[in-house]
Formats: structure tokens, sequence, C-alpha cells
């Protein structure tokens, strides 16, 4: 148990009262990313190149106008956005309407799964402020060698609950709790959960703008073992958005 300014802070299990902070708290963290997301992704020398070429076209096309130009550069920048904004949103209304439906069946009812949040304060007036959560995952083969590296995105979990892997996601701390260790935290308590499944490793997929993530994974004890484009969305909309899905592991 830790304090922020004589507040008590715990880590525990997911309760159902939870439901609706857990929510918010996901949705945010998807969101905050798109900005970002786009940021990176127009100053890619790719994207810097089209953008000036569409705005020369509409220069010259508008029989020299500046207004011409700007709105044919703004029209592939509204593009980007768009893009990046699908990615990250039809990925959070994707687990909204799967595990996240129904939190206490898919992830407290199953042994090899846990979901943990990180409270703040005492009694009525406590609050989530921070999240992990666990999915025991079973390797399709027996990687016996250390070079076989998953270059996908793990999405399966064990039915039967017999896990090699931990598949970790939604690693949220509120955004005034950050750089305060909760959420160096809240993975030592998916790390352990691994441990104590006897898990092999412990896996997620961070998204190129989610810097934070992968500093502290790195410090950690994480290392990279894949870095692919592909996402749930559509092919063009990946290519376009240019984000890198890295793929991280510990090995326990
Ligand atoms: C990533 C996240 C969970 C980190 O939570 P946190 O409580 O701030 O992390 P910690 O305080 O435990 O940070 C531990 C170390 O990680 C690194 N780190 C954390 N956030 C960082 C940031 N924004 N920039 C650079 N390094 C960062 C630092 O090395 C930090 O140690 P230091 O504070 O001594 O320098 C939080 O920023 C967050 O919720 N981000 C949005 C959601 C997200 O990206 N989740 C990852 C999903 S895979």
């Amino acid at each position: 148990m830790a304090q922020k300014n004589n507040i008590q802070l715990a880590i525990r299990e997911y309760r159902p009262s939870d439901q609706r902070m857990v929510t918010d708290l996901f949705c945010d963290s998807i969101r905050e990313n798109i900005y970002p997301a786009f940021f990176k992704s127009m100053s890619h020398s790719d994207h810097v190149g089209v953008a000036l070429s569409i705005s020369m076209a509409g220069y010259v096309l508008g029989g020299s106008s500046y207004f011409q130009a700007l709105l044919f550069g703004a029209a592939w920048a509204g593009l980007i956005y768009f893009c990046c904004h699908e990615i990250y949103e039809g990925y959070m209304l994707r687990r909204l309407s799967t595990d996240m439906a129904d939190i206490q069946a898919n992830y407290l009812d199953n042994p090899n799964n846990g979901f943990w949040v990180a409270e703040a304060g005492d009694g009525d007036l406590s609050k989530v402020v921070g999240m992990v959560m666990v999915r025991g995952q079973r390797r399709v083969e027996e990687d016996e060698h250390h070079g076989n590296l998953n270059g996908g995105m793990g999405t399966g979990s064990s039915a039967d609950g017999s896990g090699e892997s931990g598949e970790m996601s939604h690693l949220v701390v509120a955004f005034p709790w950050r750089r305060r260790k909760l959420g160096s935290q809240l993975t030592q308590r998916a790390l352990d959960f691994c441990k104590e499944r006897g898990f092999a490793r412990l896996i997620l997929d961070v998204s190129s703008p989610q810097t934070g993530a992968m500093s502290l994974l790195q410090k950690s004890g994480f290392i990279q073992t894949s870095l692919h484009t592909n996402t749930h969305a559509n092919r063009w909309i990946s290519k376009l958005a240019r984000i890198g899905v890295m793929r991280m592991e510990k090995f326990l």
C-alpha cells in the first residue's frame, strides 16, 4: 500500500461496483493516444511530402490560390486524423463489447485470468485511479527455442484456462496519479500473478505513441520481440496512420 498526500493507495482485485470507473479510465486512456498518433504520423517525411505536394496541387488548380492550397493540405491532415481516430476508437469499442462487457465472467471467473485496480482513498470516498488485466494464453506451438519470436497480435486466451503465458493489457494510471510508481506496481502485480500460475512469460502489445508505457516496460525488464503496423482496422487505414505495434515480452 502506498500514499499520496496522505491519501491511501491500494491495489486490489476488481469488484463489480468498479465497472463505471474502470470503463471511463479505459476509454480516456485509449482516446489520449489519438492526437500523439496523429502528430507523429503527420511529421513522418512521407506524409510531409504528400501534404506539400497536395497543397501545391491545390495552389495550381485554384489559379495561384493560397486558400485552396491550405484547403487541400487540411484535407490530407483530416484524412490522417480520421485514420488515427478510427484505429483507437475502433479498438476501444471492440474491447468494450467483448472482454470489458462482462469483466466478472471474462476475468474473475477464470482462474488463469486476473483484473486489478489501484484504489485511492478509503470507504465511500475511494475511487479507481489505475488498472491492469492479465489473460492466460495457450501457445499454439511449444516455444522451446528462444529464437521463435511471436510476430502477431496475441488475442486468443486459453478457453480451458491452461495458459502458458500471460497477456497483459489495459495498464492505465489516471493522469493526476502518474509518475508515482503506480504503473510499476500494477505491472509487478501482473508479473507476480503470472509467476504464481507458472506462466513462462508475460507479453503485451504497445503502440508507438505510448512512449511512457514503453519506458516503464523497458525499466521493468521487458524486451521488444517484434514490430508491425497491422491493426484491427482496414489495411489502408493502418498504412496511412503509420502506427507501429511493438510486442513486449518478459520471460519469468
Ligand atoms: C504508462 C503508464 C501506465 C505509466 O504509469 P505511471 O504510474 O506514471 O508509471 P510509473 O510512475 O510507475 O513510471 C515508472 C517509470 O516508467 C517511465 N515512465 C513512466 N511514464 C513515463 C512518461 N510519460 N515518459 C517517460 N517515461 C515514463 C519512467 O522511467 C518512470 O520512472 P521515473 O518516474 O522514476 O522516471 C501511464 O502513463 C498511463 O496510464 N498511460 C496511458 C495508458 C497507456 O499507455 N498504457 C499502456 C498500455 S500498453
